[in-house]
C-alpha cells in the first residue's frame, strides 16, 4: 500500500506528518510522491489564517476526480483544521473518508482501516496526550531535524486559534526528548531544533517551570550534535537563565525567534500578549547583551481590529529600530471562536496589504544592509549539500540561520566548515571555503 501525505502550516505540523508516517510504515505503507499513485491520501492541515484553510479546501477539492476514478482510495484530513471544522468537512468535501484531529493521529492506522470499511470516520477527541513513537529515519533532511518538546498552548492570544485546536499546554517528559535526540544524532543528525508554541514555559505542566535550561544542557550533550535551536519564545516567559544557557552552551545557536506581534501598547494589550513595546525593547537589548552576535527573528500581525495608522507606525518604528534577522509579517485574519473575532475586522484588506508591504520593505533593507556587513567575515556553515539552483555550488546555513552558498566538494555535506563571505543579497551570503586542515571543523 502507498501513502501520499502533505502537511500545511507550521513545522510542528510537518513533524506530526512524519509521526503519522512512522505509524503507517510499521503497518506496511510506503511513501509516494503524488496522490495519483497512492492508496491513501492524507493532508495535515492548518487553521491559523483563513488563507491556510482555503488552500486545503482547494487542494482537497481537486481530489474529487481521483476519488471518482478510484473509489477505493482513502482520503483523510488531519490536524488543526480537522479539529476545528470536524464533521463540517464532510459537507464541504463529500469525497473525504476520514477526519482526524490533533490528538488522535497516533491511531491513524486503525482509523484508516475503519475508513476503508465505512466512509465518514470522525475522530476528534480532546482527551489524552499524544504518544510520540517516532521512527527517526522518517525525516525531511539527513543532517537537521526537529523534536516536539511540548504540545498545545495556554496563552490565548486574542487572535489565535492554536489553543482551541491544539488544546492545553503539555510538556513531554525530558527523558523522552533526550532519548529522541540521541536516536537522531546516532542516525547522523547534526542540528536539532526543539519545537513548541511557547518553549520558554517548557516544564510548567509537570511542575518544573524553567526546565528548558536543563533540557538544552542535556540535548546539547547528545554525541555528535553540532547545533541546537529552539522555537518559539514568548517574550513574557523569557528569562535571563535561558539567555545565559544560549551563551554558555556552544551548540546552542545565537538565533532567537521571539515574536513582538506589534509595537503598539494598545494593540499588544488587546492581543492579550502581556508585555509592552518598551518591555520588548528592553528584553531584546538584554538578549543582545548576554548573547553576542544574537540574530533576532519575529512575527508581526498587521491590521488587528482597530489598529490605527499611528499604531501601525509604532510597529514600523520597532522593525526599523531592532534590526531583525527575519520578520514574518501576517495580515490579521479573524478566527471564529477567538476573543478578537468578536471585534469588528475594520482595517480594509487593501490597507492590511499596504501595511504588510511597508514592513516587508523595511525588513528587506535591513537584511540587505546587515548581509553586506557580513562581507569579509568568516562564518561557520553546516553544509546541506549541492545547491538546488546551481549544483556546482554547495549550500548551507550559518549559526544565525542565513543561507550561505560557496564552491566545494559534495562530500562536505553534513560537515561544519568555515566560509569567508565575499558577496551578499537580502536573502543569501556567498563566499569562499576556507582552505587547509583547519577549514573543516568536524
Ligand atoms: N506559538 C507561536 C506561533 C503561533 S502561529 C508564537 O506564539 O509565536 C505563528 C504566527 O502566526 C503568530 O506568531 C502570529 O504572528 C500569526 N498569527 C496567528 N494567528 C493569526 C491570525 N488570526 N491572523 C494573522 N496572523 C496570525
Ligand atoms: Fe497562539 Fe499566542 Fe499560543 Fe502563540 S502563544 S500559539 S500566538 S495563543
Ligand atoms: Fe501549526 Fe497552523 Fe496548527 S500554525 S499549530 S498547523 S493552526
Amino acid at each position: 500500500m502507498k501513502v501520499f501525505i502533505h502537511a500545511f502550516g507550521c513545522q510542528m505540523n510537518k513533524l506530526d506528518a512524519e509521526l503519522a508516517l512512522s505509524h503507517l510504515a510499521r503497518a506496511g505503507y510506503a511513501r509516494c510522491d503524488s496522490p495519483e499513485e497512492a492508496d491513501l491520501v492524507l493532508y495535515n492541515t492548518c487553521s491559523v489564517r483563513e488563507h491556510a484553510e482555503e488552500r486545503v479546501y482547494s487542494n482537497v477539492g481537486k481530489l474529487k476526480f481521483l476519488k471518482r476514478r478510484r473509489p477505493d482510495v482513502v482520503i483523510g484530513i488531519l490536524g488543526c483544521m480537522a479539529q476545528k471544522d470536524q464533521g463540517r468537512i464532510f459537507e464541504r468535501l463529500p469525497h473525504v473518508d476520514l477526519v482526524c484531529g490533533t490528538r488522535e493521529f497516533p491511531r491513524i492506522v486503525e482509523l484508516v482501516e475503519q475508513a476503508r470499511r465505512r466512509r465518514g470516520v470522525l475522530a476528534c477527541g480532546e482527551a489524552g496526550a499524544v504518544r510520540e513513537e517516532r521512527d527517526v529515519r522518517h525525516r525531511a533532511h539527513p543532517f537537521q531535524d526537529f523534536i516536539t518538546i511540548m504540545r498545545g498552548c495556554d496563552n490565548y492570544c486574542a487572535y489565535c486559534i492554536v489553543p482551541y485546536v491544539r488544546g492545553r499546554e503539555v510538556s513531554r517528559p525530558m527523558e523522552e526528548i533526550v532519548d529522541e535526540a540521541r536516536r537522531l544524532t546516532d542516525d547522523g543528525v547534526r542540528e536539532i531544533t526543539l519545537l513548541g508554541q511557547n518553549v520558554n514555559s517548557y516544564g510548567l505542566s509537570f511542575g518544573r517551570p524553567g526546565a528548558l535550561v536543563e533540557l538544552l544542557e542535556r540535548v546539547a550533550a547528545a554525541p555528535g550534535l553540532a547545533r541546537l535551536r529552539f522555537v518559539t519564545s514568548h517574550p513574557k516567559d523569557m528569562t535571563r537563565d535561558i539567555l545565559q544557557a544560549m551563551r554558555d552552551l556552544p551548540a546552542v545557536c545565537e538565533h532567537l525567534h521571539m515574536p513582538p506581534q506589534s509595537g503598539s501598547d494598545r494593540v499588544l494589550k488587546a492581543m492579550n500578549r502581556r508585555y509592552t513595546a518598551a518591555q520588548y525593547r528592553d528584553l531584546a537589548a538584554l538578549a543582545r547583551d548576554i548573547v553576542p552576535g544574537l540574530a533576532l527573528a519575529g512575527d508581526f500581525i498587521v491590521g488587528f481590529p482597530g489598529e490605527t495608522e499611528a499604531e501601525f507606525e509604532e510597529t514600523a518604528a520597532l522593525v526599523r529600530e531592532l534590526r531583525f534577522q527575519n520578520a514574518f509579517v501576517f495580515k490579521y485574519s479573524p478566527r471564529p471562536g477567538t476573543a478578537a473575532a468578536r471585534l469588528p475586522d475594520d482595517v480594509p484588506e487593501a490597507e492590511k496589504r499596504r501595511r504588510n508591504q511597508v514592513l516587508l520593505g523595511i525588513q528587506s533593507r535591513v537584511n540587505l544592509e546587515e548581509n553586506a556587513r557580513a562581507i569579509g567575515r568568516e562564518v561557520e556553515v553546516l553544509v546541506e549539500g549541492p545547491s538546488p539552483r546551481d549544483p556546482r555550488r554547495l549550500i548551507g546555513r550559518a549559526r544565525t540561520n542565513q543561507i550561505v552558498v560557496f564552491e566545494g566538494a559534495p562530500a562536505l555535506a553534513g560537515r561544519l566548515v568555515r566560509v569567508r563571505i565575499e558577496s551578499s543579497t537580502a536573502l543569501t551570503l556567498a563566499g569562499r571555503l576556507m582552505p587547509d586542515a583547519g577549514a573543516t571543523l568536524t
